[in-house]
């Protein structure tokens, strides 16, 4: 299989973080401030360290990108790193959190590994090769009504402070779906979409490690992702609409309306 040896060792980077931040799960951390509600812990730095070491040593030629220590895009491989998504819930003990790695190329995402340290499910895909969680093929769902679809969102580290913070969105997109979750892990709510759990998400202001790796799940399990408004995805924008492919423009014209409504009133 082509990318046999890159999914490799982004399964055993994402599982070896993972297996560092379950040890820490329930434990004392030292909770670090990036922004006003944006956290970091020790733990976050560690994983990342340690998938860094792993990549770094197989494929000293790529490009990294990661969350904590930064990096830079370019031509070539890239890989972008979320070594803790959903920081905050773990900071909390809720757990609901994963290592996100994706591997991007000239053409798009090629492998994205999705692992999530508490229930120890690997979700990845390559592309061409499907989507996976551990040996089972991941499908998105085959539902074509916004009104009983099961959708999640999340909200921006700036929302107490800059009224484009999604809320509007949410509150007209909650009086049209089945229900809305806001459960903190971007990369787990695309891996979602694609096993099928999720009907669709949307998100803005998000950073390339968020959506690199469930980009590549979600196509790859049949569903589609593109910009909030249906644009082509730029993975640097960091704004993602995901979903089954078949609500995706309901999706997209209802954020388009509650854009233009100007209030959260529908
Ligand atoms: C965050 C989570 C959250 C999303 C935030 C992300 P982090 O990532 O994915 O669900 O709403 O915008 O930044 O900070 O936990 O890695
Ligand atoms: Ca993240
Ligand atoms: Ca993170």
């Amino acid at each position: 299989m082509k990318h046999e040896a890159a999914l490799a060792i982004a399964r055993a980077a994402a599982e070896r973080a993972g297996a560092l931040i379950r040890a820490r799960w329930e434990t004392p951390l030292e909770v670090q401030h990036k922004g006003e509600v944006d956290l970091v812990t020790e733990v976050d730095l560690a994983a990342e360290a340690e998938v860094l070491s792993v990549l770094r040593t197989a494929f000293p030629q790529d490009r990294i990108v990661a969350e904590e220590s930064g990096g830079e895009a370019g031509g070539g491989r890239v890989w972008y790193v979320d070594p803790l998504d959903g920081t905050t819930n773990f900071s909390h003990g809720l757990p609901h959190f994963c290592v996100s790695i994706g591997l991007v190329d000239d053409d798009g995402p090629v492998v994205g590994v999705i692992y999530e340290p508490i229930r120890r499910w690997t979700f990845h895909a390559v592309r061409g090769g499907g989507a996976w969680r551990d040996g089972h093929r991941l499908h998105v769902t085959s539902r074509a009504d916004l009104g009983t679809s099961l959708l999640a969102t999340g909200f921006p580290y700036d929302r107490r402070t800059n009224p484009n913070n999604n809320m509007r969105e949410a509150a007209w997109m909650i009086r049209r779906c089945v229900g809305l979750r806001r459960a903190g892990a971007a990369a787990l709510d695309m891996a979602y979409v694609a096993a099928g759990w999720l009907d669709g998400y949307w998100e803005g202001k998000l950073k390339a490690w968020d959506i690199a790796a469930g980009t590549l799940l979600v196509t790859e399990a049949g569903g589609t992702v593109t910009g909030l408004y249906g644009e082509p995805l730029d993975l640097a924008a960091g704004h993602v609409t995901a979903s089954n492919g078949h609500i995706h423009a309901a999706i997209v014209d209802e954020l388009l309306a509650a854009r233009q409504s100007g209030t959260s009133a529908p």
